[in-house]
């Protein structure tokens, strides 16, 4: 497809905050003019400070800035107190349950029910500000409640998506400290009850952690197992609770939460956000890049436990005080028009999904969205992994009517929200590409030595200068977080956040993201390393050898191909039933293999370096290009080819 360049719709440029290119160029340069007054107007503006801020950027500390220092201010009082006097009527979170019932819970609402949370939490609970709170549960309002309970009170939180399995649970339990854990007896799923509360028992059967206290909340009514003591029914005690629970004053850069992520090394990482300078950057990306305002309606489709769940279904709607969707289903459920339905019942204005999820409505119900009157949507969102121009066109065309603006928002965990997006008053979309960096932010091609990269050379995708919702910090771990991103940064000569993703810029500066350099692997938007699958194949007592690759897939994006030396001696018939039931039990569902194949050996160099390239491009089915000479066995090659082929 040419890069057809589509303007932006004028009927909504002219209502629009940012309104022309003028417009995004004159914050931009701003930005670059005077950077701490570009975002101390912004903080002043949007932010409701307890005690003012001393400094809004204090560097001595790189790459460990801080942002606001010693401000105080609240989450759960940004996200809901400030907006009693004027909407407390609004709906603030617009729920849909999995069986199609809808619940309409109000600013007030909110505030009561957070407010009853936090006093469950520190009186029933003793949870303190400071300590960490694991959660681990299904999309349903009582997730909302426990997050900015937390927030209310201090304590940190660290959602857990509940895909994950109980080993995975307990490690990210372990690793944070983690006193309490909230989860749901279950929820519903295509109409049929699922549980969670056993998975959360399996976690804290063995092992070392320090929870005291599982607060449950009753969703689905299945039979469960009770722990007498540790175990705390959210039904039976939240109506004791008063709704009133004044906030704690918090500093700029307090913890505000953790969110465990998968990097190319190692065990998955607990990215560390604070206070202040990411609830500024959620509402201000939520205000900029989906425009929301008056009586919208916003749904974000991830799950909770993702980041773009933390930010774009909770934090930033609420914020900016809007009405956010939450849903508990799926959106093929009870057929592929699920999601259309909702868009036409509640007259969704802004709906932001994954690219797996539009390749898969597109794939099941090509026609489903012609059924509904999809008229409300005014914007239309993707994130989470670069998105092809067939299910571009589609949704553009079929769901926004080809009058909405896509906004391929690129960004990750560790930024806490958008980076680079188009604005949808603003930019001229080419599709599939995140366009341009949003105002405030200075991204830039590199390559490895620092240099910036030519017009149409790939190069790495990084972020020249601190922005208020960075990652902190990796908890525990501060050595692993400047090694992991910003290691090459004396390379460059200054303090530069790497992403990971490669990039490309073209003449008119439009930034196209070009997928992972590292050893990530991106499965239906779902970050996952080699090395942790790796870890988990070469525990099993057959395996000598084991190399994990992506091979891409037609709906998600990416699919897990490993290849598996086995021991002298040991056979296995069943390797890949076998392998893949390791990998749910230590990781969780997401982390299945599509193909598993054994081989008599790894391609590697005489330094024993497996040569990943080659596994990459045998995956795919791909010729191999690269000098094989150097290989310490170049007729590997053939034979894992043949295997391959077999496969
Ligand atoms: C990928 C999700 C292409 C990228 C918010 C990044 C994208 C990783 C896009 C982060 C996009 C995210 N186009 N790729 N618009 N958005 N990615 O931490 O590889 O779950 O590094 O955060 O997703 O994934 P994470």
């Amino acid at each position: 497809m040419t890069r057809e360049i589509f303007p932006p719709n004028p009927n909504f440029s002219q209502e629009a905050r940012v309104n022309s290119m003028d417009a995004y160029w004159r914050l931009q340069n701003q930005a670059l003019e005077d950077y701490e007054g570009f975002w101390r107007g912004f903080a002043d503006e949007k932010i409701e400070w307890l005690s003012p801020y001393e400094k809004v950027l204090d560097e001595s500390k790189a790459p460990f800035y801080e942002w606001f220092t010693k401000g105080q201010l609240n989450v759960s009082n940004q996200c809901i107190d400030r907006h009693l006097a004027t909407q407390a009527d609004k709906t603030a979170i617009l729920f849909e349950g999995d069986r199609g019932e809808v619940e309409h819970i109000s600013y007030a609402q909110l505030s009561q029910r957070v407010n009853q949370m936090a006093n469950l939490l520190k009186e029933e609970l003793g949870v303190a500000k400071g300590d960490r709170v694991v959660l681990y549960m299904p999309m349903i309002p009582e997730s909302a409640y426990a997050m900015l309970a937390c927030a209310r009170i201090g304590a940190i939180h660290s959602i857990v998506f509940g895909g994950f399995s109980a080993e995975a649970l307990r490690d990210r339990i372990e690793d944070a400290g983690a006193k309490v854990v909230i989860t749901a007896d279950g929820a519903y799923r295509k109409g049929k009850p699922y549980m969670l509360k056993s998975v959360v028992d399996n976690a804290l059967e063995s092992g070392s952690t320090a929870v005291s206290s599982v607060l449950v909340v009753k969703r689905n009514h299945e039979e469960i197992n009770w722990v007498e003591g540790r175990d705390k029914c959210y039904n039976d005690l939240i109506a004791h609770h008063s709704t009133v629970c004044p906030f704690e004053p918090m500093e700029s850069e307090d913890p505000l939460f953790l969110l465990y992520t998968s990097g190319s090394t190692g065990k998955p990482k607990g990215v560390q956000h604070t206070t202040a300078g990411y609830i500024l950057w959620a509402q201000m990306s939520m205000e900029w890049v989906f425009d929301v305002k008056g009586d919208d309606l916003f749904w974000c489709t991830a799950d909770i436990g993702w980041i773009t769940g933390h930010t774009y279904i909770i934090y930033g709607p609420l914020a900016a005080g809007t009405t956010t969707v939450m849903f508990e289903g799926v959106p093929t459920y009870p057929d592929a028009g699920r999601a259309w339905k909702m868009v036409e019942e509640h007259k969704i204005t802004q709906f932001y999904t994954a690219p797996t999820a539009i390749r898969v409505l597109h794939k099941m119900g090509e026609d489903e969205p012609s059924k509904y009157d999809l008229s409300s949507l005014k914007v239309l969102g993707t994130v989470g992994e670069p998105i092809d121009p067939p299910a571009w066109k589609w949704y553009y065309e079929s769901v926004g009517g080809s009058h909405c603006a896509i906004v391929d928002t690129w960004w990750q965990t560790e930024t806490g929200g958008h980076m680079i997006s188009p604005l949808p008053g603003a930019t001229p979309i080419k599709p599939a590409c995140a366009t341009f960096p949003l105002p405030g932010i200075m991204a830039e091609v590199i390559d490895s030595d620092g240099t910036p990269k030519a017009v149409g050379e790939t190069g790495l995708l990084c972020i020249t200068k601190p922005w208020p919702s960075m990652i902190r910090t990796i908890w525990g771990d501060p050595e692993r977080y400047t090694k992991a991103y910003f290691s090459d940064a004396t390379k460059a000569g200054r303090p530069v956040y790497f992403s990971g993703d490669g990039a490309v810029r073209d003449e008119a500066g439009y930034i196209t993201i070009t997928g992972r350099v590292d050893d990530v692997i991106n499965v239906s938007g779902h970050r996952m390393g080699t090395a942790e699958i790796e870890a988990v194949v070469n525990e099993d007592d057959s395996v000598a050898e084991v190399a994990v690759v992506a091979r891409p897939h037609e709906i998600k994006g990416e699919s897990i191909f490993i290849y598996i030396v086995l021991k002298e001696g040991h056979i296995n018939t069943d390797i890949k039933n076998h392998i893949n039931a390791l990998l749910a039990q230590e990781i969780g569902n997401i982390a299945k293999a599509d193909h598993i194949i054994e081989v008599p050996g790894l391609p590697k160099t005489r330094s024993g370096k497996i040569m990943r390239r080659i596994l990459r491009s045998i995956a795919k089915h791909e010729e191999i290009t690269q000098d094989i000479s150097t290989l310490e066995d170049p007729s590997i090659v053939k034979r894992i080819e043949t295997t391959a082929r077999e496969a």
